[in-house]
């Protein structure tokens, strides 16, 4: 009987795979990007980093946009290594749960970028088990999914106008469809009881109405703003499951889900594409257009989804207005190996033949710090903040814990079927 289940569930999961190979949405342009300057939020893995790896090769210069500067650091340097007609990489910190972050990182891309051509508004989480609030009031998985790069996005807005034709990409999701209501004055959990799944889903609702909206007032711009669905692909982001249906469910996605480089596809057709120039406000999935839920398509809903948003993030009317970038600074990357500075604005700037320590520690002779390492000292930190970093360092580490529980019983698992293969070979 065991026999029989697992020979079915090699089966199924040979033929989906197949199945997916053949009919996955694939961008077929081979447009060269270079001169172009591109944003990528949460680069440093998943379907970012590969979305980033693809536009490295066609020449444009990616700035990966990450909390974790280590390890954008090293992959930086792999694309870097790889970049083939002249890509050009450069790291930044951002952490789009902190409204602080994100105006730091604004500040210092419209300092140094003369042109933003694409952004792609990428980073995510799942929700964690238990309700956790960023210092600025907000439910971290709304904060990190929705609100930074709502706030992001308006502060680079002027830049993009500037640098038209550009584009801008938001990463959605197909679980936006599940939420059938959106109270506006609830997005945060005020006033209702947190429950798990349901964060995500309304933040991803929420990228879709902010894309409908954003198109609506960069008509006539030469911006334009899509959102899509990148597929079900096997990234880290499906690991914070904790109960044993999210482990299932995990082992399901492993064995079935689209592989990083598939899942980056949609990403890259609507960042590149000639076929959706001037095409916006529209929701993409393997690289055609699709469509979104019915509360995804409520425009009144957009518009007001916008107004609490700029209240929550404190936007203010200055804060949209470009502030126009240092000609001479913006020229070029050469020579720039800039690592953390005194008021927290930790930035690591790629030249064109070094390495990601060396760029790190802004020096081959020096040990390398990394700018993520002695973070905590640079930034000036009152006792809540404090707090708030200690608690959600404890909740990374529990999430690590589980991500190791459950590659080990992927690990089992996938050996228990290439022996059940090698039997029936046998
Ligand atoms: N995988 C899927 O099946 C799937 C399905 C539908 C939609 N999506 C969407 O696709 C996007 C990319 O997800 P993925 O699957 O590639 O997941 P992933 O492998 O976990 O990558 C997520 C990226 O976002 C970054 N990130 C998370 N929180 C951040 C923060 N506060 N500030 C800055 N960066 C942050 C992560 O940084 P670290 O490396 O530091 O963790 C990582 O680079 C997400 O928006 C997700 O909702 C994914």
């Amino acid at each position: 009987m065991l026999f029989e289940v697992l020979v079915t569930v090699v089966m199924l999961v040979v033929s989906v795979r197949v199945w997916y190979l053949t009919t996955s949405g694939r961008c077929h342009s081979t447009r060269s990007m270079k001169g172009k300057t591109v944003i990528v939020t949460g680069g440093s893995a998943g379907i970012g980093l590969h979305t980033a790896e693809d536009l490295v090769r066609r020449g444009a210069r990616v700035i990966l946009a990450c909390r974790n500067l280590e390890k954008a650091c090293k992959v930086a340097a792999q694309l870097k290594a790889e970049a083939s007609q002249g890509g050009e990489v450069a790291v930044r910190r951002l952490d789009t749960s902190d409204l602080n972050s994100v105006r730091t990182f604004a500040k210092e891309i419209l300092d140094t970028e003369k042109h933003i051509h694409v952004l792609i508004n990428n980073a995510g989480i799942v929700e964690p088990s238990e309700k956790v609030m960023t210092n600025e009031g907000l439910e971290l998985t709304m904060a990190t999914n929705h609100f930074g790069h709502f706030l992001l996005t308006n502060l680079l807005l002027e830049r993009l106008k500037q640098s038209a034709p550009s584009r801008i990409v938001n990463v959605s999701s197909l679980s936006h469809t599940l939420v059938s209501s959106l109270d506006l004055n609830s997005l945060n959990f005020e006033k209702e009881v947190y429950r798990q799944r349901v964060p995500y889903n309304r933040s991803k609702l929420c990228n879709v109405l902010f894309s409908l909206e954003l198109a609506r007032r960069l008509e006539g711009s030469g911006v334009t703003a899509n959102s899509l669905h990148p597929g079900v692909v096997k990234t880290d982001i499906l690991i914070p499951y904790h109960t044993m249906f999210g482990r299932i469910l995990k082992l399901v996605f492993i064995l079935w889900a689209k592989d990083r480089e598939l899942g980056a596809q949609t990403n890259i057709y609507l960042a590149v594409s000639e076929e959706v120039e001037g095409v916006s406000g529209r929701y993409f999935t393997d690289c055609k257009e699709v469509k979104t839920s019915k509360l995804a398509r409520d425009k009144d809903l957009a518009k007001r989804l916008w107004e609490v948003s700029e209240k929550a993030v404190k936007l203010t009317p200055g804060e949209n207005v470009c502030l126009g970038a240092d000609e001479d600074e913006a020229s070029g990357w050469d020579g720039l190996a800039a690592a953390g500075t005194a008021n927290g604005s930790t930035s690591v700037l790629l030249p064109a033949d070094d390495s990601a320590v060396q760029a790190a520690a802004g020096s081959t002779s020096r040990v390398p710090v990394y700018p993520e390492q002695h973070a905590e000292t640079l930034y000036l930190m009152d006792e809540g903040e404090l707090q708030h970093r200690q608690k959600r360092r404890k909740l990374e580490l529990t999430l690590l814990e589980e991500k190791i529980k459950a590659q080990r019983a992927i690990t089992l698992a996938m050996r228990l079927i290439a022996q059940v293969c090698e039997k029936i070979m046998e």
